[in-house]
């Protein structure tokens, strides 16, 4: 069985589709496009999430391999469905199924565990991640498949389930995307591998310092949502998402605001 894994995880070039011939791939397509513009008509914000990084429908038609989502994870044929509860489910509770709060994913088991950032001048000191976070943390600390999400769509079925669930993660081996994305079969995946030891990142979680103005590092902000440059607080909280906008895909690295003007955002020195 592994021997087989392997020999499919090879790098295999993505046949030229057949003319006039309606496959069943274009089927699935043609509704998952369908899905994509009802769940866009929701609201706009989310247009250009489609064909960035963080879109794992046609992953394998934009970069060439057959191998990564009919092996590698699934292709839920929504772009949505891998973060958000999908809309026929709206409403439900995620939690009751083991996962975050108000999002498509399971808690990473690591949950209570992360090495939160701390130091001897930091004010506001934080146990675990508020769920926003943990939504990046169940695909970013590599713990988990990427396609591990909660409620699959409407539709679904689960014949097409990919045969392994890959983490991100660098890792070679066949739990993890490193199998290929060694940096040379692909591109590292290793640098967007964050890990569950948070010690070197920015510290998130924590309440903002700069909320009434009587910490002089910090800026007060300019409303209760954040920055007019965009950069957000979440219940008055600094998070992920804070500096990185996932739907915006037209800023490097999905910053919020270019890194030259980021820092400065909130803190005054
Ligand atoms: C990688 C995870 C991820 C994926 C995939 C994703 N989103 Fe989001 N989405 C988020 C996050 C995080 C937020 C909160 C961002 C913010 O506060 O600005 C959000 C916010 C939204 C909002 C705004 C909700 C509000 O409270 O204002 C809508 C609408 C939305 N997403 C729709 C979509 C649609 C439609 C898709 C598929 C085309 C999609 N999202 C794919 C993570 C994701
Ligand atoms: C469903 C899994 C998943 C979730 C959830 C997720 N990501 Fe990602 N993220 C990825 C993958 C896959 C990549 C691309 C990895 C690569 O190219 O090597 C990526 C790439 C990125 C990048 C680098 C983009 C670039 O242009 O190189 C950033 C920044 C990022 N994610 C931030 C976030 C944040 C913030 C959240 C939470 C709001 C989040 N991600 C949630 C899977 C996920
Ligand atoms: C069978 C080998 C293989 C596996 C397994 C694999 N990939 Fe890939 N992937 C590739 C190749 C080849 C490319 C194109 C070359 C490159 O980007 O380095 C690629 C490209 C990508 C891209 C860039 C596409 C774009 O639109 O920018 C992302 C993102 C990605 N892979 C994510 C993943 C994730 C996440 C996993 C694990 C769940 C994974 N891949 C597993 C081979 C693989
Ligand atoms: C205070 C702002 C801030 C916060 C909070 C933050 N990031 Fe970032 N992130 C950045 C900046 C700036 C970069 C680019 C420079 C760097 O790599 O340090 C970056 C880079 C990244 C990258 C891409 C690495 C690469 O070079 O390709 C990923 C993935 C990422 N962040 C995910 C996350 C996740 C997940 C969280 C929450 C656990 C998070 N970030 C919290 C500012 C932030
Ligand atoms: C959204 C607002 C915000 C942005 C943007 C931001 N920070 Fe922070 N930063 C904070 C807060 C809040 C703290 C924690 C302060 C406290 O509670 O003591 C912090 C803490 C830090 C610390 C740790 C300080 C200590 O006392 O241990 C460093 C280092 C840091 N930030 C660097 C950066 C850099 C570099 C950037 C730009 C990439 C950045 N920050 C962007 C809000 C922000």
């Amino acid at each position: 069985m592994l021997d087989y894994l392997q020999k499919q995880l090879i790098y295999l070039p993505v046949p030229p589709p057949k003319p006039q011939q309606l496959t069943r791939q274009h089927v699935l397509y043609a509704s998952s496009v369908a899905l994509c513009l009802l769940l866009l008509s929701i609201n706009s914000v989310a247009g250009t999430i489609l064909g960035s990084k963080h879109d794992f429908t046609g992953l394998n038609e934009r970069a060439g391999v057959v191998a990564m989502s009919t092996l590698a994870f699934s292709d839920y044929g929504s772009a949505c469905v891998y973060c958000h509860i999908p809309p026929e489910r709206e409403g439900a509770d995620s939690s009751d199924f083991g996962g975050i709060p108000g999002w498509n994913r399971f808690s990473p088991a690591t949950d209570t565990g992360y090495n939160l950032y701390d130091s001897r001048t930091l004010d506001n000191k934080v146990r675990a991640p508020s769920p926003i976070s943990l939504l990046c943390l169940s695909c970013h600390d590599g713990t988990m498949g990427v396609d591990m999400t909660v409620f699959k769509p409407d539709g679904w079925d689960s014949s097409e389930d990919a045969a392994l669930h890959l983490r991100l993660n660098g890792g070679n081996n066949l739990m993890n995307c490193g199998k290929c994305h060694d940096g040379v079969a692909a591109h590292s995946i290793e640098i967007k591998h964050i890990g569950t030891d948070l010690q070197n990142d920015h510290p998130i979680s924590m309440i903002y310092a700069g909320l009434t103005a009587k910490d002089l590092d910090f800026r007060p902000p300019d409303n209760e949502y954040g920055f007019n440059n965009g950069v957000k607080l979440y219940d008055d909280r600094v998070e992920c998402a804070s500096c990185h906008n996932v739907h915006n895909p037209d800023v490097n690295l999905l910053l919020r605001t270019g890194a030259e003007r980021l820092c400065e955002t909130c803190h005054i020195k």
